[in-house]
């Protein structure tokens, strides 16, 4: 019997191809990598710390290359790395990002630094990422971009005002560059609620209980089930583009 038509789409949709993942040593980018090895891609994760993980239970990707993402010459060293040893990206995983919890009345906490760190690092650089990676997912089979966004995009609400702002942005931005990178290649946004990751620095476990008590389905979303979205988006859902998935158990409702 033929293999069924979704399970055909994942493995002839992963196997071989070139799935690269920015962010890939973090909460939801390691959850990629390994559901991406497991569905038999090469996959390549850019970090800052460009080495293997050093835990005996991390999954392995098959490169590791330096990246920050707040410097537009590191990301043209990570292109031009990707250029000469693949030359081609089939799929792009934007996870890298960073937030910090402040309390939403605390307007004076919201520091001209904190702002530019924010909006850099989740607003900006996927933008310039984007740009620069262009090219080699044009060279892609069936390419596609998923980003990382956030439901705090939608709700306002999240971690602080400039990440729910720097989210915002990502998502109207990414429709435009759905459009100028159409037919060839797709673009979608992946919007998850809180999770149970070190993403935030200095969030409390309160957030996480309110969280879990302003979610319809009373649960957080995993890691697992957000990078079995992205794997979905990047290969199943084949009509979908210039658009956000919410992942997050129901907390926008
Ligand atoms: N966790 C949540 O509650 C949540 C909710 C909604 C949306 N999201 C979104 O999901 C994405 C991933 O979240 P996560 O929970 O997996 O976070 P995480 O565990 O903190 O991983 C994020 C990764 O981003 C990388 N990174 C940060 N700044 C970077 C820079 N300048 N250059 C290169 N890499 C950088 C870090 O990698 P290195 O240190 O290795 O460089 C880190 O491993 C983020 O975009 C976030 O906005 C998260």
């Amino acid at each position: 019997m033929n293999e069924p038509y979704i399970l055909n789409l994942l493995t002839s949709g992963f196997k071989d191809a070139v799935v690269v993942v920015i962010g890939g040593k973090g909460g939801i980018g390691s959850q990629v990598v390994k559901q991406a090895k497991e569905l038999g891609a090469t996959v390549i994760v850019g970090s800052r710390t460009a080495t293997k993980p050093d835990t005996s239970d991390a999954v392995i990707a098959d490169a590791y290359i330096p990246i920050d993402i707040c410097d537009t010459a590191s990301i043209q060293k990570f292109a031009a790395t990707l250029q000469e040893k693949y030359g081609r990206i089939d799929i792009l995983v934007n996870t890298a990002g960073l937030s910090y919890q402040i309390p939403p009345n605390n307007l004076e906490l919201l520091t001209d630094e904190m702002l530019t760190e924010v909006l850099d690092t989740n607003a900006k650089a996927p933008l310039v990422i984007m740009r620069e990676l262009a090219g080699l997912l044009q060279a892609g089979q069936d390419p596609v971009i998923v980003n990382l966004s956030s439901i705090a995009a939608h709700t306002g609400g999240g971690s602080n005002l400039a990440y729910a702002a720097s989210k915002a942005a990502l998502d109207t931005a990414s429709k435009a560059i759905a459009r100028a990178l159409a037919p060839k290649v797709r673009v979608v946004n992946i919007s998850p609620s809180a999770l149970d990751t070190d993403f935030v620095r200095n969030r409390n476990s309160g957030f996480i209980d309110a969280t879990i008590k302003a979610s319809a389905l009373k649960r957080l979303a995993s890691t697992t089930e957000v990078a079995t979205a992205v794997l979905c988006a990047a290969r199943l859902l084949t009509a979908t583009t210039g658009t956000n998935i919410f992942v997050d158990a129901g907390r926008h409702l």
